[in-house]
């Protein structure tokens, strides 16, 4: 895994060789190689090293990025690639297909794709960011289109699911930071397009991640934000008093025009909300690929428009603004 780190650093630098983002190459690189002690610090990192070991490496030109079910690798007769697969419990993010094994991960990422996707500028040469890219999911996407993409992710178990795909399609201009935004160079005025998915409701300061994000943006670039949203008119916005659908890390859920006023007033201009739904227990729940509780059991059994603290049902809107 050093080796892949070293690989990983080296294809980055060259990336981003020519482009805005060069000042910034030492670094994220620097990042990414603090962000790997961490995963190779962690006390689960050993059990995802051996399933790593015994998993496929090279998907060679047998992939599919571009379908809702990233496929990479033929199919292959292995009984025992699923155990190994599920020593990286729980798979969140996907749907993935690996070398064959279907990975039904808890949630349908794809759904939210198809969402924003219509409403995307054209990513073809563009360099993205996600922020809190979970496995990297959206990352392939981004990469079916063209994109040279960035992920940053703390979790430890996910960058190790990313490692798993990223082993087999060691060219692709996909890169995975296993860090906080936190730790993110600030002010780098470089990124085309910078997504924020998942992200906003867990900051305790949500202007400040907004203004981060605007400072990540090149000017004119596309920011991508979906966040959860309460519905209400300008003044309105979630505070619960403790946990909200049974999460801990949940601050503030603004109504849609609330959150255009605080895009504005961190310095946004074409702010305009492309989508609103409410996730239902289709698009996330238990699976065998998660098998902890799932949004089902978030939500109050009589009324499932109500999470169990009795707040709104999660609802997600998809904000596009300009820098
Ligand atoms: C709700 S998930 C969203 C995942 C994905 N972006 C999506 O929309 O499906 C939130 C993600 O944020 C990550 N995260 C937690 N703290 C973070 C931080 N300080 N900076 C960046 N990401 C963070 C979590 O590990 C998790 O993968």
């Amino acid at each position: 895994m050093h080796e892949f780190v070293r690989h990983e650093c080296r294809q980055l630098q060259q990336a981003l060789h020519g482009h805005p983002l060069q000042t910034y190459s030492a670094p994220l690189q620097a990042c990414m190689r603090q962000g790997w002690q961490q995963v190779f610090a962690h006390g689960d990192w050993p059990r995802w090293q051996e399933a790593l070991q015994h998993l496929p490496t090279d998907a060679g030109n047998d992939y599919d990025l571009a379908r809702d079910c990233v496929c990479v690798g033929p199919d292959r007769d292995d009984a025992g690639q699923r155990k190994w697969l599920m020593q990286l419990h729980p798979w969140r993010k996907g749907p993935f297909r690996f070398f064959g094994t279907l990975i039904d991960t808890e949630w349908r990422s794809d759904w939210k794709w198809q969402r924003l996707q219509p409403y995307l500028p054209d990513l073809s040469g563009q360099f993205v960011l996600d922020i809190g890219c979970g496995s990297g999911y959206h990352l392939w996407r981004m990469a079916a289109a063209g994109a040279t993409a960035i992920g940053i992710d703390p979790t430890a178990l996910f960058s190790a699911q990313f490692a798993l795909f990223k082993r087999c399609l060691s060219q692709q201009p996909v890169f995975y930071l296993p860090v906080g935004i936190e730790a993110m160079p600030t002010a780098m005025q470089a990124f085309d397009t910078v997504f924020s998915m998942g992200i906003l409701y867990h900051r305790r300061a949500p202007i400040d991640h907004l203004l981060q994000l605007h400072e990540l943006l090149r000017k004119q670039g596309t920011l991508v934000l979906e966040t959860l949203v309460i519905e209400g008119d300008a003044e309105q916005c979630l505070m619960p008093a403790g946990r909200y659908a049974k999460m801990r890390n949940v601050w503030f859920i603004p109504s849609v025009p609330m959150l255009a006023i605080w895009l504005q007033r961190a310095g946004f201009r074409d702010i305009r909300c492309v989508n609103v739904c409410s996730t239902g227990t289709d698009e996330q729940r238990r699976t065998d690929w998660m098998t902890f509780e799932s949004l089902a059991d978030f939500l109050d059994a009589g009324h499932p428009q109500r999470t169990i603290e009795g707040y709104p049902a999660p609802r997600r809107a998809i904000i596009l603004a300009r820098r």
